[in-house]
């Protein structure tokens, strides 16, 4: 095994890379478990692209926008919606099966925040799957090493040179590359409600950060409105698309929860839903989408038709209970139009990486798109770039001695206190008082630590303590509302932070204005 490019991670941008770059390139996939595990997998909702005659990129990249409460990067936004037909069109070429009406056209269906048809989906509810299916038959010829969970970078003179991983026994190798790519998505598991796969724990984020790299927008948290409530708990994703297709949130005596909230009501963005689920919770009362005027909902639905049967849940009753988790991360690891993170050597793509795409709420069924367009840049650049042929064979390290290192806090603790402080509704104090319950694990440590000794579960538990720590900070610094980020103590937008970047360094924070020229 050796490596030109290593991709870590195995959802939809990591496997667009994979498949554009060129094929005399030595490329590996790490992927912490196999390769089907992964936020894009398990994405019900489609792929927002203009394809109709009603239509047009211009419009596609105003809802961006709007969503995106204008702190998007609109250059960015600009090129994405307008190469979003041409993205599709290839993927058609080369025969991805996405849903057809009975004329056999590409079916559009609606979801949140959307002045027009333009999703497209696979499978129905099974967009994800049916994408990474597809994607992955296509990069056959490329290595894809699973079960190894990569808990380091290798930096010398300030460029990444490679990964330190571990394999599913905790035996230890090391891989030298000319480009290391994160596409580890985002940090949905430090939030006892999520709608993320399990292996979601920020590693990514938390590997560039202490590699030194510049993180952004780590305060913008989107959190997913219905996630389906059975035994207490969020046990799924059910898809914007059901609402899409007219379902409504009301409460047990039928009150329809969003009626006078926003013009699109139950479509209305994102957070706006969810932070209106949220206060309809906290007064103590139950919310259900009612399905009941959607015909055929199994056919239309069948992932959510099974999470439902599987949970007890009778869909023939026509209601589902539900209730908001956190879903994606709008920051992450700073990046260029090419994916080039500030390390020399780093890139990120996906949800790991912070593009500006999303500004601070992410459109619906904009991230698979966000995917297959930045992992496509990506591939371009890496394969017009220097090849150094700085390979090496993958060494088993000796077992190293074992060294003592601070006590961590348990999982559970973590995502609880998360979701309770750093949640859908935040405020100073208990913000502050997280900041210090996170710092009591001795965060400084961590960032520099050796983690070469420390099991599969610690190296867990010490990503998703750093992310936990970067959104807390972040959260804090942000003394206003805006998308993704409530603040109870702050509820409305401050012009004086429209266009203010939270940029977090390991050797200091710092906020940048945002520069956006369009050039498109
Ligand atoms: C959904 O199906 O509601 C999720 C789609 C998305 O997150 O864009």
């Amino acid at each position: 095994m050796k490596a030109n490019v290593i991709i870590i991670g195995s959802g939809i941008a990591a496997l667009k890379l994979a498949k554009m770059l060129r094929r005399d390139l030595n490329v590996i996939i790490f992927t912490k478990s196999n390769k089907t595990t992964s936020n894009s997998y398990l994405a019900q909702g489609g792929i927002a692209v203009a394809l109709s005659d009603n239509d047009d990129p211009y419009k596609h990249y105003q809802d961006t926008l709007e969503a995106g409460r204008y702190y998007n990067n609109e250059e960015i936004v600009a090129k994405m919606t307008k190469e979003a037909p041409g993205l599709i069109k290839e993927l058609l070429s080369e025969g991805a099966p996405f849903d057809r009406d009975s004329s056999g056209n590409i079916k559009l269906g609606l979801e949140g925040a959307h002045g027009e048809k333009r999703i497209i989906h696979g499978g129905g509810d099974a967009t994800g799957k049916t994408i990474v299916d597809f994607l992955l038959t296509q990069t056959q010829h490329i290595q894809i090493a699973e079960n190894m969970t990569v808990y380091d970078l290798m930096i010398e003179n300030e460029r990444c040179i490679g990964v330190k991983a571990k394999d599913s026994n905790e035996r230890t190798y090391t891989v030298h590359a000319d480009h290391v790519v994160i596409a580890t998505g985002g940090i949905g598991q430090v939030y006892s409600f999520t709608s993320n796969a399990d292996t979601v724990t920020g590693d990514g984020i938390a590997l560039a950060y202490r590699a030194g790299a510049d993180l952004a927008d780590m305060e913008f948290v989107q959190f997913h409105p219905t996630l389906l409530y059975a035994g207490g708990k969020g046990v799924g994703l059910v898809s914007e698309a059901v609402r899409g297709e007219g379902a409504r949130l009301v409460t047990e005596d039928g009150t329809h929860i969003m009626e006078g909230v926003h013009p699109y009501k139950d479509l209305a963005p994102r957070h706006v839903v969810s932070q209106t689920i949220y206060q309809t919770m906290s007064k103590g009362k139950s919310v259900y989408l009612d399905i009941s005027s959607i015909k055929n909902f199994q056919s239309y639905f069948p992932t959510v038709a099974s999470l439902c049967r599987d949970h007890g849940i009778d869909i023939n009753k026509g209601k589902i209970p539900v209730v908001p988790g956190s879903h994606f991360l709008m920051g992450g690891i700073l990046t260029n139009l090419h994916g080039q993170t500030s390390v020399p050597g780093l890139y990120a793509i996906g949800e790991a990486a912070c593009t500006g795409a999303h500004g601070a709420n992410r459109l619906a069924s904009n991230s698979l798109l966000e995917g297959l367009y930045f992992g496509k840049r990506l591939a371009q650049w890496i394969n017009e770039a220097p090849v150094t042929n700085q390979i090496e064979t993958i060494a088993r390290k000796p077992k190293k001695q074992i060294f003592a290192h601070f006590e961590l806090p348990d999982i559970a603790t973590i995502k609880k206190t998360m979701m309770d402080s750093t949640g859908i509704s935040r405020n100073g104090e208990t913000l502050e008082t997280q900041l210090k319950y996170l710092e009591s694990y001795h965060i400084d440590y961590w960032l520099h630590a050796d983690l070469d000794d420390l099991s599969l579960e610690d190296l867990n538990k010490v990503f998703m303590l750093i992310c936990s720590w970067l959104v807390t900070k972040a959260a804090l610094k942000r003394t206003e509302s805006r998308g993704g980020h409530l603040r109870a103590d702050f509820p409305v937008e401050d012009e004086g932070w429209a266009k203010r970047k939270i940029i977090l360094q390991k050797k200091g924070d710092r906020v940048e204005q945002i520069k956006v020229k369009i050039t498109t």
